[in-house]
């Protein structure tokens, strides 16, 4: 049996641990429904080699500096922003993600949002439980369509490219996007345009932010930025909730600046449950749950366990955020 010792800090699908037993890995495993804190996760992972970590637990220096028997974290997420990364390269701990395996599941639901933004879809439903489900007039809550509309991708990824996809065979949406560098499949394969920051804001009728948050997107949709976008228009988030200042948006959408709203991630999350967005009406809000389906979560923490198999072996790791720390080892 290896002597690495695995902590996984929730429960996951059971194909994970299937695939750690049959690799006769031996893992401990957070028993409880609640979050595991810091100083909790310090003291389980102190004796451990391996990290099998599910959620924004935050993995900073202290950490690091605090579990010197740590070799690997194989994070269940695409996304990184709670971990220091450069204090795991610093004490030459790999790190590894799942990209890739929940692009699908996670535009899906940004084509949920700006389908249910549009249509005023959450806020409807909630009148009927109101019992409020009354004969109307004609003029009364009416949602937009999207035939024909303009697309605007903010980080244009494989998860923007996805949902850039999705509404281009639905809607013939016009694709345009901004990126730092230019994304030459969705151009082949889509017509679609690198624009100005500027540009994407004053065109789009649908804003979706794929973007990782980072320094540079932190706090970047703010009242300035939704003010440069048509009193039209609909803003999608399924990236992170700290690329939107949530008290500018609402001010944004009261203002009429921007037409809706449709978040699959808050800031901070889980988002209270008297945030004014949750009565607007349209807005539509969803609690994470990009990659919630079965057939991804099973992929993820399959991709999560190869990572964790690859250390152990001393093979290349699938997906490594931080390759320079083989260099160090
Ligand atoms: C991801 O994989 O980054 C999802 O947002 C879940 O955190």
């Amino acid at each position: 049996m290896s002597e690495k010792l695995v902590f996984i800090t929730s429960r996951i699908p059971k194909i994970g641990l299937e695939l750690l037993t049959a690799a006769n890995i031996v893992y401990k495993q957070w028993p409880y429904e609640r979050k595991i804190t810091k100083q909790e996760l310090i003291e389980n992972v102190r004796d451990c080699s391996i990290l099998f970590n599910v959620g924004s637990n935050q993995l900073d220096k202290e950490f690091f500096k605090a579990c010197p028997k740590l070799e690997l974290v194989s994070l269940l997420s695409v996304g990184y922003d709670h971990v220091d990364v450069s204090a795991a390269t610093q004490y030459r701990i790999p790190i590894t993600n799942t990209p890739g395996v929940l692009s699908k599941a996670t535009a899906d639901t940004a084509f949920l949002l700006m389908l249910a933004v549009s249509r005023k879809a959450f806020y409807q439903h909630k009148k009927i439980l109101k019992g409020k489900w009354q004969k109307k007039i004609p003029t009364d809550i009416l949602g937009i369509e999207l035939h024909n509309k303009t697309l605007g991708i903010f980080g244009l990824g494989r998860i923007g490219l996805e949902m850039a996809k999705l509404c281009k065979g639905a809607y013939n949406m016009e694709i345009i996007y901004h990126n730092r560098n230019r994304n030459e499949d969705a151009e082949d394969l889509l017509n679609a345009r690198w624009v100005s920051f500027e540009d994407l804001l004053k065109q789009s009728d649908v804003l979706s932010v794929h973007s990782q948050l980072s320094e540079e997107t932190k706090g970047l949709f703010d009242y300035r930025v939704f003010s440069q976008m048509k009193d039209s228009a609909i803003f999608i988030n399924t990236s992170r909730g700290a690329v939107h200042n949530e008290e500018d948006l609402i001010k944004a959408l009261e203002d009429g600046q921007i037409w809706g709203a449709g978040l699959d991630v808050t800031n901070p999350e889980p988002m209270a449950p008297d945030n004014p967005l949750l009565e607007m009406e349209s807005v539509a809000v969803l609690p994470h749950i990009g990659s919630a389906t079965v057939e991804t979560r099973n992929e993820m923490v399959k991709l999560a366990v190869q990572n964790i198999i690859a250390k152990i072996n001393n093979e290349s790791l699938l997906t490594c955020i931080n390759p320079e720390v083989m260099e160090l080892t």
